[in-house]
């Protein structure tokens, strides 16, 4: 039965189901829908600092982009309709599909919301939060676009988007309630990494954050758990969140912390990005900064058999590194297989890195990979960590799961045979063993972090990427495999029934991302995401109360 979306919104405002709203969000061309004086009103009330929002290759045609601007995160980082992954900004499932492509054959807006507020105040963030929930508008809320389940961007949405918060305060002691809990920094939302580590040097501290120059620490990441090279020394960056500043859905700024708003502090806490209100900003402790050695290694393999027996031999390796933050990367190229090695040694120079990793680079080749390339560089950790760009504008879709310790301890072989597997399957494999020691020992610490991450050791993710050319249909099947047959691969090699993933880098079609993502502490996010977001403003991918709607997060299913 066919129902037009305005008699559908009429029906079910009769049926008074004691909802504020009907149970669609109100689009172009329905009743309601903000007049063009409406949005001037808005754009007064802001300081002018509303935008119009244009797809990415549309905005990169108009300023004529070079290809390394268009690949550029920093670039990227000033188009407010952007996602690094610009696949997000299509619509490949609309009839016909709408899609803004770089070949400038077509531009639709897709899934690229339709206005933004370009707050640089939490005032201009709460008028367009009251705005949006006046009207009963699709919301979407964005710092750097990095979003890996395109959760900071929607179909016929209004944008909030923070990436120009970019206060930072350091204090050495920040005090909740006169309780003193130590050095620490607050952070404008908007904050990159490739802004605060600079920043925190400056100060002789560190931070934990990410490897990515432009995403927000203080936005998405945090919310999610955020991993860091170092976390193995300093746990996640949800376990050094000592306060965050939000505008809630009613338009009023709380602040979360562990005496005030304590049940959305602990749910802001790794409870999922973009579930709870708009972030204006946070405060993380800092540490003494330290010098770090950063040791890369490059090896190609003969076959697929190598890469499995290589990556069972490191799986029995790990622990012997204790809390060494290590990232790879493997990838099959027409050249040949490869892994990319990258591994972060708190306080060791670079001869101690090599003499305590070099019994694995000697079996790997004896098993048979041949060792291309080592280097290793010593300086301050916030340096060792800090890219000073991205090269995104990619077209995919991830997957993951975390691998507990347990398994890289019981069954090393699984772990091999799946890296093995997906790699003669077409994926690219992302390994992140950055858990284990704090984040474990930070078990205590009460917050939405799912369990899983503090019994894992690593954080395995895969990709498939596609391109211009890939027809809708073509995506359709990859999207398809990733969710029911990479992503079942990688559950297997877990060794749990019950395996788990990280919110932030995962499949957003995740059949049971409640669980997945969130464990036990889904019943406790959703009573407090009922408390504070009763509406059902800050709805994402995936996120805490999605199964409510649809996949736009237009209309309630
Ligand atoms: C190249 C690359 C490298 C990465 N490396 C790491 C890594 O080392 N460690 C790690 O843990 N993760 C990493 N990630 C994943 C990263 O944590 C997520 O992409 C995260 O969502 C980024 O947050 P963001 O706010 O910058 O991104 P955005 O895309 O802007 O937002 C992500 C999500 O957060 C929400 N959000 C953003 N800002 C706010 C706000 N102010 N208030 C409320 N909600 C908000 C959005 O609505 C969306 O749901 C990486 C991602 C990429 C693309
Ligand atoms: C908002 O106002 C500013 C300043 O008057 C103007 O430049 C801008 O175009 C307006 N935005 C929209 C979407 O109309
Ligand atoms: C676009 O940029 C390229 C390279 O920078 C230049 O060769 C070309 O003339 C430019 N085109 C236009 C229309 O400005
Ligand atoms: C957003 O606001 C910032 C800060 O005022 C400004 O520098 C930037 O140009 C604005 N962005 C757009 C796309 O208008
Ligand atoms: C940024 O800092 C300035 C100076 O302390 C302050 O006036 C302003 O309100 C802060 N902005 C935000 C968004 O917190
Ligand atoms: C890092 O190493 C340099 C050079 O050895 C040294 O001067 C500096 O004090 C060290 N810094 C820290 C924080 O240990
Ligand atoms: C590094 O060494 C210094 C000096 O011994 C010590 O104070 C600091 O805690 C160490 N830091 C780390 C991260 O190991
Ligand atoms: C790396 O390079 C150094 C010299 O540059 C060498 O001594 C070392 O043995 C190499 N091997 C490994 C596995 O790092
Ligand atoms: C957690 O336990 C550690 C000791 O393992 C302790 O130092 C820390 O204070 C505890 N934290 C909390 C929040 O209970
Ligand atoms: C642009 O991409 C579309 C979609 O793949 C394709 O149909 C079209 O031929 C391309 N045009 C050019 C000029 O490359
Ligand atoms: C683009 O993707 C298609 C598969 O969808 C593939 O056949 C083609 O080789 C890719 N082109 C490039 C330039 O990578
Ligand atoms: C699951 O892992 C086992 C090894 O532990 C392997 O024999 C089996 O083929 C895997 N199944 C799938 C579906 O990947």
């Amino acid at each position: 039965m066919m129902f037009s979306r305005a008699l559908f919104v009429s029906i079910t405002l009769f049926a008074q189901t004691g909802e504020v709203f009907g149970r669609c969000r109100t689009q172009p061309g329905d009743p309601g829908f903000p007049s063009t004086a409406d949005w001037a009103t808005l754009n007064d009330t802001i300081d002018g600092r509303l935008l119009t929002v244009i797809p990415s290759a549309e905005v990169c045609a108009q300023l004529n982009c070079t290809e390394a601007q268009w690949t550029s995160s920093v670039f990227r980082d000033m188009i407010p309709g952007q996602m690094n992954q610009y696949n997000w900004e299509q619509d490949y499932d609309a009839v016909p599909p709408e899609l803004c492509l770089r070949n400038g054959t077509t531009c639709a807006q897709g899934n690229v919301p339709l206005y933004a507020v370009n707050a640089t105040t939490t005032e201009h963030v709460q008028a367009g939060i009251r705005f949006a929930a006046r009207h009963n508008l699709r919301v979407a809320v964005k710092s750097s676009g990095h979003d890996y389940l395109g959760r900071s961007t929607a179909k016929n949405s209004i944008l909030i988007w923070v990436h120009y918060l970019q206060n930072i305060t350091f204090t050495e002691s920040f005090r909740v309630d006169g309780k003193d809990l130590g050095s620490a920094v607050t952070l404008g939302s908007g904050v990159s990494m490739q802004t605060i580590y600079p920043a925190a040097e400056q100060v002789g501290k560190m931070v934990v954050g990410g490897s990515v120059a432009t995403a927000a620490l203080g936005g998405g990441y945090i919310q999610g758990a955020g991993h860091s090279a170092f976390s193995p020394i300093l746990g996640l960056a949800a376990d050094s969140a000592l306060q965050f500043e939000i505008v809630l859905s009613n338009g009023e700024v709380v602040t979360a912390n562990e005496r005030s708003h304590s049940d959305l502090f602990w749910a802001v806490r790794g409870g999922g990005a973009g579930s709870w209100g708009v972030v204006t900003s946070v405060v993380v402790k800092t540490y003494p900064t330290f010098n770090a050695t950063e040791y890369v290694v490059l090896l190609s393999f003969p076959s697929i058999d190598v890469v499995t027996s290589v990556m069972t031999s490191h799986a029995k390796h790990v622990f012997e590194w204790g809390d060494i933050g290590h990232y790879y990367t493997l990838v099959a190229e027409p050249a040949g297989i490869f892994l990319e090695f990258s591994a972060h040694f708190p306080n060791t120079s670079g001869a101690g890195a090599i003499a305590l990793m070099e019994p694995f680079w000697e079996e790997a080749q004896a098993l048979g990979a041949s060792l291309l390339f080592n280097s290793t560089t010593t300086s301050l950790a916030n340096e060792r960590v800090l890219s000073s760009d991205d090269s995104v504008a990619m077209m995919g879709v991830i997957g993951s799961r975390l691998i507990p310790a347990r398994a890289y301890q019981d069954i090393p072989g699984a772990i091999g045979q799946v890296h093995g597997r997906l790699i003669e399957m077409g994926y690219v494999i992302s390994g992140n063993v950055i858990a284990g020691g704090k984040v474990a020992e930070n078990a205590n610490i009460s917050s939405a972090v799912t369990p899983k991450w503090r019994t894992a050791k690593g954080h395995v993710v895969v990709t498939s990427i596609w391109n211009e050319s890939t027809t809708p249909r073509e995506i359709d099947v990859v999207r398809e495999a990733m969710t029911t047959q990479a992503v079942p691969m990688l559950a297997n090699a877990t060794g749990e029934m019950d395996s788990g993933a990280y919110s932030n880098e995962a499949d957003v079609r995740e059949p049971d991302f409640q669980s997945t993502f969130f464990g036990d502490n889904y019943a406790r996010l959703t009573v407090v995401k009922a408390k504070y977001d009763p509406q059902d403003l800050f709805i994402v991918g995936a996120g805490v109360g999605s199964e409510r709607w649809d996949d736009d997060g237009l209309c309630t299913i």
